[in-house]
């Protein structure tokens, strides 16, 4: 396994292994590994000849009040946790090698990116479908794995590859969970031992939703109503948002259906987190091997 920090180095080990007809995977990231991200790794050892791992933290997706400072680095750790899988390259540049100072371009998403995470984080949609293809031009990957813990980012990454027709394969993977339901996320680690507890409310909430949903529940208010109820069974949790939308452009429904997606956004103490799940699917999840190409 190499790391590779420099932007042309990564473009020639793009270069060579894709010429010799390898499938190139690329599974970005923003380092502080856990196993949401090494669930993407394995399925991307599994389906792949070659995988890169991004490790880079995007300063232009975080806003000024938001925790760029504070966000856990350990590439270190994050080398040592990668050597025993089969990845071919940790791809870590330096800031200042992907925004010089004269950087000027960004992506502007549209629609994808304007309700729920585009309300609470303004301009972070803008930065992530910038690195995004930044990271896609430097590393020229012919598939690239995202996770459904981030549903709306994946939806942006979808339009920013069908939009600017970019030939890569989007493969979006299901929720890796703690023991008690927690999605895992590198935030989980800010949280004391209490607010740890608090914070399997977020799931509990969704696994309301599906239980109702197979109870033959079709009310998207009744859902998002007990939804509600269960996170305030928690006084830590202050909710940013319970939403049931429909998951090609996220807009909100009355009646659910299979397929239709409740989210959640809620801080525990300081710490903000999201979950959502996949009405009436096994697990909360889609089939996971669902690609780019729009087609939902
Ligand atoms: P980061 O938060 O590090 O997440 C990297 C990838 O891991 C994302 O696709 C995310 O959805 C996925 N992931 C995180 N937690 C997961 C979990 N519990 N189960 C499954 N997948 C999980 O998302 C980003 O970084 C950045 O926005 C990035 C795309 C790298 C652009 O900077």
């Amino acid at each position: 396994m190499d790391l590779i920090t420099s932007l042309t180095e990564m473009r020639a080990f793009s270069r060579r292994t894709r010429s010799g007809g390898k499938k190139l995977a690329l599974v970005p990231t923003m380092g502080a590994l856990h196993k949401g991200h090494l669930s993407l790794v394995g399925r991307a050892i599994e389906e792949c000849d070659a995988v890169v791992v991004s490790v880079f933290v995007n300063p232009t997706q975080f806003s000024v009040e938001e925790d760029l400072a504070r966000y856990p680095r350990d590439l270190a750790g994050d080398l040592v946790t990668l050597r025993p899988l089969r990845v071919d390259v940790v791809f870590s540049p330096s800031a200042v090698d992907m925004y010089p100072k004269e950087f000027q371009t960004f992506v502007e998403p549209g629609a994808a990116a304007v309700p729920l995470e585009g309300v609470c984080r303004p301009g972070h949609f803008r930065g992530v479908a910038t690195v995004v293809l930044k990271l896609f031009n430097i590393v020229d990957p012919d598939v690239a794995y995202f996770g459904q813990k981030d549903f709306q980012q994946t939806l942006v990454v979808r339009r920013l590859i069908e939009d600017l027709n970019l030939a890569v394969k989007l493969i979006v993977c299901p929720i890796a969970r703690e023991p008690d339901g927690l999605a895992t996320s590198s935030r989980n680690a800010y949280l004391s031992a209490s607010e740890r507890q608090a914070a399997s409310v977020l799931h509990r909430s969704l696994r309301r939703a599906e239980e109702l949903f197979r109870a033959g529940e079709t009310k998207a208010a009744r859902i998002s109503e007990e939804m509600h109820k269960v996170l305030a069974t928690e006084p830590r949790a202050k909710v940013e948002y319970v939403a049931m939308v429909e998951p090609a452009r996220l807009q909100p429904i009355d009646l659910v259906t299979p397929g239709s997606v409740a989210l959640v956004a809620a801080r525990i103490g300081a710490v903000r987190l999201i979950d959502n799940t996949v009405l009436g699917s096994p697990g909360g999840h889609d089939d996971g091997r669902r690609t780019g190409g729009g087609k939902r």
